[in-house]
C-alpha cells in the first residue's frame, strides 16, 4: 500500500465506501477472501469494525460486489465491538489514508486539485510524444481525464475507457459543460478492451500499466492498427526515478525523459506497431 498525500483522511469517511462501484469493492475486498482472520493487521481490523458498525454498508457491498463476500465476512470476524468512537474515527482515517489510492477515485473534484500528476502536467508533454492531429485515439484507464481532453483538442476521436463509473460521470460531466463533441466516455479494463483489432491510430495510458505488462501490451497492441502508436505518458509527480523502465524498454518502446515542474524524473514511452 503506498502513501502519495493524495488526500486528507479528515475530508473522508467509511461512507465514501458507497460511492464505491463494483469494480472498485471487489479491488479491496477480494483479497481478503479465503484470509486468516487471525493474521489481519490494524487496517483490517479497523475495516472490519467500520464494516460492523455500518451494517448497510455491509448490504451494500455483498449486493454490488458478491465476488467480495467472503472477504467481508473475514473482516467482520475481526471487528472489534469495544472500539471507543473517537480512537475508531483515529483509525478510520489512518485506514482511508492507506487506501488513498482508491478511496480518491470517489472524489474526481479532489483528485484534480491534490493529485500531483494531474495538477503539476502539462499538455506539451504529451504533444511531443506523438502526432494527434485527426488520430482516432484511445486513452485506457482515462481516469479524470487528463490525456483525453489534452487529445481531444487536435484528434478527430478520443475514446475514454475507464472502470471507475465516478470517474466515467466525472469525464462525462466536463464533456457536457466544455460541449466537447469528438470525446466518447466507456467503461473497460486494459487487459479486456472492448474494440476490435487494428481499431485505434493511437492507445495511450497514463499510470495504468505494470501489473501485468504481457496481458496488457498484449491488448493495446491488439487493438492498435499496422503502423500506429501505443503512447504511455505519466503525469508529472514528484518521484525520482534513476533509469527508465526496463521491462519497456526491453519490449521495444523508446523512453522519453523530462523533469517535472515538482522535481521528479519524468519518463514517457512510445512505441510504433
Ligand atoms: C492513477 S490513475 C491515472 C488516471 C489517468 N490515466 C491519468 O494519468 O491522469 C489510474 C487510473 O487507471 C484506472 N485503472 C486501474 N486499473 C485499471 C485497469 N486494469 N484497466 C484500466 N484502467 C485501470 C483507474 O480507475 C484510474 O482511473
Amino acid at each position: 500500500m503506498s502513501n502519495y498525500n493524495w488526500i486528507d483522511g479528515n475530508d473522508f469517511s467509511i461512507r465514501h465506501f458507497y460511492l464505491m462501484d463494483r469494480w472498485l469493492l471487489a479491488m479491496i475486498f477480494q483479497p481478503f477472501n479465503g484470509c486468516d482472520p487471525e493474521k489481519l493487521g490494524t487496517h483490517a481490523r479497523t475495516l472490519g469494525t467500520l464494516l460492523d458498525r455500518h451494517r448497510d454498508l455491509v448490504f451494500v457491498i455483498k449486493k454490488r460486489a458478491p465476488e467480495a463476500s467472503d472477504g467481508v465476512d473475514k473482516l467482520l470476524k475481526v471487528a472489534e465491538a469495544t472500539l471507543p468512537d473517537k480512537e475508531l474515527r483515529k483509525r478510520e482515517i489512518a485506514l482511508l489514508e492507506a487506501y488513498e489510492t482508491d478511496v480518491v477515485y470517489t472524489e474526481p473534484r479532489i483528485m484534480e486539485t491534490s493529485c500531483n500528476y494531474i495538477y503539476a502536467w502539462e499538455e506539451k508533454h504529451l504533444h511531443a510524444l506523438c502526432d494527434l492531429n485527426g488520430k482516432v485515439v484511445l486513452d485506457l484507464g482515462a481516469g479524470t481525464g487528463r490525456l483525453t481532453f489534452a487529445a481531444a483538442k487536435i484528434a478527430k476521436r478520443v475514446y475514454a475507457s475507464e472502470p471507475v463509473d465516478r470517474l466515467r460521470e466525472h469525464m462525462r460531466m466536463r464533456i457536457q459543460t466544455e460541449d466537447q463533441k469528438n470525446i466518447r466516455v466507456q467503461d473497460g479494463i486494459v487487459t479486456a478492451i472492448p474494440h476490435e483489432d487494428d481499431t485505434f491510430d493511437v492507445v495511450m495510458c497514463g499510470h495504468v500499466v505494470g501489473d501485468d505488462y504481457e496481458a496488457e501490451l498484449t491488448e493495446m497492441t491488439r487493438v492498435c492498427r499496422p503502423g500506429g502508436h501505443l503512447v504511455i505518458c505519466n503525469g508529472d509527480d514528484d518521484i525520482k526515478r534513476a533509469h527508465p523502465d526496463s521491462e519497456l524498454t526491453s519490449r521495444g518502446f523508446k523512453a522519453h525523459y523530462h523533469k517535472s515542474t515538482v522535481g521528479g524524473d519524468i519518463y514517457n514511452y512510445t512505441k510504433q506497431v
